[in-house]
């Protein structure tokens, strides 16, 4: 009886959580003699928005590049999903391509264009199917990227500071682009960013990274958009982490300025 009623309640718990996305335990890795993550584990639940905030060479380029599959994982506990996709902060496309081409970059079938084309559309580029990437403005170069990404249907999508290098607009465009296209397709996504407003606006949950090891894990449960309220302390406790001390933290009207956080 008492086993049947734990398996019962093994199998609600089983039921309760479905198996992460993404799965590292006791993760490693070195660069010769200088470890650069050491004893890192990290589960990202299917659908989940993960923002990866960091101090420069903490490692967080590392990691996403480990999830993408791109750096060498051999011998270690690393579960992710095959269907991954990454966006850079540089869009990386093709000049001698036009831009449905670039979307469709890789893929195979006789309706890759089509395929190409409602991606496009879902970013607002509809009308720049054939257009040279060299045309393009940053904001729609991005957008480009995250069409060529999505296209894939990822179950894990990756981004290493896709918005650092656009103006404040366009990145507040872009915030909004990224969570319509995340509540269409939901995939897990881990995004790495500098900035901690980024981070606070789009995540159900924030980690920050030091010296190899995640140093602080935030869970934000308040609806996006209604986030301001919580933003301030938040803000504080995640600035602290990355090394920026109270008193540096000036904050005038509401307004926290980094201009003297610590490089
Ligand atoms: N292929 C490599 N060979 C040697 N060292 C490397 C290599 N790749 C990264 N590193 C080192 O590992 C550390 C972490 O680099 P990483 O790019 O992951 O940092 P990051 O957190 O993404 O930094 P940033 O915020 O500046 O992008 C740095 O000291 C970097 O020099
Ligand atoms: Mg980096």
């Amino acid at each position: 009886m008492d086993a049947a009623r734990g398996f019962l309640i093994a199998d609600v718990a089983h039921a309760a959580r479905p198996a992460p996305a993404v799965r590292l335990r006791d993760f490693e890795r070195r660069f010769g003699n200088t470890t650069i993550i050491e004893g890192l584990d990290l589960e990202i639940a299917p659908g989940e928005f993960v923002a990866l905030l960091g101090r420069s060479g903490s490692g967080k380029t590392t990691l996403l590049r480990t999830l993408a599959g791109m750096d060498d994982a051999r011998g270690q506990d690393v579960t992710v999903p095959s269907a991954r996709a990454v966006v850079f902060q540089d869009a990386r496309l093709l000049p001698w391509k036009k831009v449905w081409r670039n979307v469709a970059l890789g893929l195979r079938g006789a309706d890759i264009r089509q395929r190409a084309e409602q991606a496009l559309r879902e970013v607002g580029l509809g009308h720049r199917l054939n257009a040279w990437p060299l045309t393009l403005s940053g904001g729609e170069a991005q957008r480009v990227a995250l069409a060529r990404a999505l296209v894939r249907e990822p179950q894990l999508l990756l981004l290493d500071e896709p918005f650092a290098a656009l103006d404040a607009l366009t990145r507040i465009r872009m915030h909004d682009l990224v969570l319509a296209l995340w509540r269409n397709h939901r995939p897990a996504v881990m995004m790495v960013t500098h900035d901690v407003d980024e981070a606070i606006a789009l995540a159900d949950r924030v980690l920050v990274l030091d010296s190899g090891r995640i140093v602080a894990e935030e869970r934000i449960t308040a609806e996006r958009g209604d986030r301001t309220v919580l933003a301030r302390g938040l803000r504080e406790t995640l600035l602290r982490h990355l090394g920026v001390e109270r008193g540096e933290i000036a904050e005038e009207a509401g307004v926290v300025h980094l201009a003297r956080a610590r490089a």
